[in-house]
């Protein structure tokens, strides 16, 4: 029986880890087991899609085996991603064998990549749905319900899921997240994403700062924007001037922009930390190419923004970066960190995601990522060795010619470099008193806190008389490569 997934990650990244849902009895008549996959987006829709089923006849449950439905939220970024779910479908089976009227569903990233190609190659699954058809969910279920196999794979250039309340699922009554904006425009060589999720639409800031408002005053007191790239976020009362111009370029050629509301990231950022002083606000993922001055300013201008950036490279190397079509060389790479370091100061946590043996990468543009990850001095990073996905450009345009054993050895450099890394940038805290906002007990230790910094760090600490949610003084006494350990003051 599957234990409900009580750790967090506060990236968006694809740590591959699976939750499960957690029990909601609300008296409905049909059961739900939703598992999630991929990135904390995914996760994140996996809320929208308990609110939309709920809606329409549903209760969660956290035990499989009493499900009716079973829904699979799918990610596809790289090949183990997709093994993994299939290795699941095939576990679904034998459970389907014993009970044949379970319902198994297809949702996300791979739905979207394989479409009905999946149910071809899956016999048990009933029905595929994309990312942007889940408001289609409940059709798509009675139409499994009449005896047929149903797919919606539309992709949209609207939906936001704006007007979705997310049922919480897994939370620790703390911290959560919220989608600002779906898709991407970026088309980087390697990724599957612009496929899987389409163009990108940012979500009405209006509706996004009443989402955390009600969180907040559910007593939430962190909320994490969520976008593949959240510097890119821009949003108008007037779309047309959005979509066809941009905000600068409109305003350069002169659009009258008067009695329009245009928001960009940094106005966001602003409009949600100025919801409470007690309500942090993270964010997640940074585009080195589009994270501006403006947003590091509005971060220093907000005790209550988190001082830490989630700024992917991917690769130290220019031609490897132009190759990966990231936008952006190794010189502004770096002069964005130190930007980062020179607005923000030397406790803001920076991290990373790095791909080792991207196509034609050599021993020396692999050096290239190691010094790079050495000049930004990364508290944190993802690291992956590249994985081909069909369709990419990437995969049409250049040879995967880099050895597996060699994709693995430079792989396991960078993680060797970033362990020591993370150490080192650890050590620093050590002395320091720090914030520290409590989201519940350690995981390994019933008589200790867990909670995070202002730069995302785990901080653990023996309790006192504080509760989950408070926000404490803590004294940093040591660290491991993961971890920052200390003592609290008092409550505040
Ligand atoms: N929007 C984010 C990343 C989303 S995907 C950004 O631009 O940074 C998360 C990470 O998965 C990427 O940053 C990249 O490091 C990794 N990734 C994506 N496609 C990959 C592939 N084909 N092989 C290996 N890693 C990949
Ligand atoms: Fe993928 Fe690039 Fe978009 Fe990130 S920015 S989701 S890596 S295409
Ligand atoms: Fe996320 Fe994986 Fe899709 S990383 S956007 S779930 S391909």
């Amino acid at each position: 029986m599957p234990t409900p997934e009580t750790t967090f990650t506060t990236h968006p990244q694809p740590c591959e880890t699976i939750k499960t849902t957690e029990e909601q009895n609300t008296g409905q008549s049909r059961k739900l087991y939703i598992e999630s996959y991929g990135c904390q987006m995914n996760f994140s829709d996996s809320e929208v899609i308990a609110a939309i089923m709920q809606q329409n006849g549903f209760d969660t449950t956290n035990e499989v085996e009493k499900a009716d439905v079973v829904l699979l939220n799918t990610c596809a970024i790289r090949e183990n991603a997709e093994l993994r779910i299939r290795n699941r479908l095939q576990h679904l089976n034998s459970l389907k064998k014993k009970k044949p009227s379970m319902m198994i569903g297809v949702l996300g990233c791979m739905a979207e990549r394989l479409k009905a190609q999946l149910l071809e190659e899956e016999k048990m699954v009933d029905l595929v749905a994309g990312p942007d058809a889940y408001r289609d969910l409940p059709n798509l279920v009675a139409e499994v319900d009449e005896g047929h196999k149903a797919v919606n794979v539309f992709l949209s250039r609207e939906e936001t899921y704006a007007d979705i309340s997310p049922v919480r699922l897994n939370s620790n009554g703390v911290t959560a997240f919220i989608s600002i904006s779906r898709g991407c425009d970026n088309m980087c060589s390697f990724c599957v994403v612009p496929f899987t999720r389409g163009r990108e639409r940012s979500r009405d800031p209006h509706s996004i700062v009443r989402e955390a408002q009600a969180l907040f005053d559910q007593g939430y007191r962190e909320v994490t924007l969520l976008g593949q790239n959240v510097d890119s976020y821009l949003w108008s009362s007037s779309p047309d001037v959005i979509s066809i111009l941009g905000e600068q370029k409109a305003i350069k050629k002169g659009v009258d922009l008067t009695g329009i509301e245009v928001v960009n990231f940094a106005r966001l950022l602003e409009m949600v930390a100025q919801i409470s002083p007690l309500l942090r606000v993270r964010f997640s993922t940074s585009h080195p190419k589009d994270m501006n001055d403006e947003v590091l300013h509005t971060m220093a201008k907000y005790d209550n923004i988190c001082k830490y950036i989630h700024l992917p490279a991917q690769s130290g190397n220019s031609r490897v970066l132009e190759l990966m079509n990231r936008g952006y060389t190794r010189e502004w790479y770096l002069d964005r960190i130190a930007a980062i370091r020179r607005i923000l100061g030397e406790n803001c946590g920076i991290s990373t995601d790095m791909i080792a043996g991207f196509c034609t990468e050599t021993e020396a543009e692999h050096q290239d990522s190691l010094s790079l990850m050495e000049a930004a001095r990364y508290d944190f990073a993802y690291m992956f060795y590249y994985s081909e996905r069909p369709n990419t450009s990437a995969a049409k345009r250049f040879a995967d010619d880099v050895p597996l054993e060699t994709k693995k050895r430079r792989l396991q450099e960078i993680i060797n470099l970033q362990n020591q890394l993370s150490l080192e940038r650890n050590k620093l805290d050590i002395g320091q008193v720090q914030t520290v906002l409590i989201e519940g007990s350690s995981k390994r230790s019933e008589a200790h806190w867990m909670g995070r910094n202002s730069a995302n760090k785990v901080v653990i600490f023996a309790k006192k008389d504080e509760k989950p949610g408070d926000y404490v003084q803590v004294h940093i006494q040591d660290c491991s490569i993961a971890t920052l350990f200390g003592e609290s003051y008092k409550a505040s």
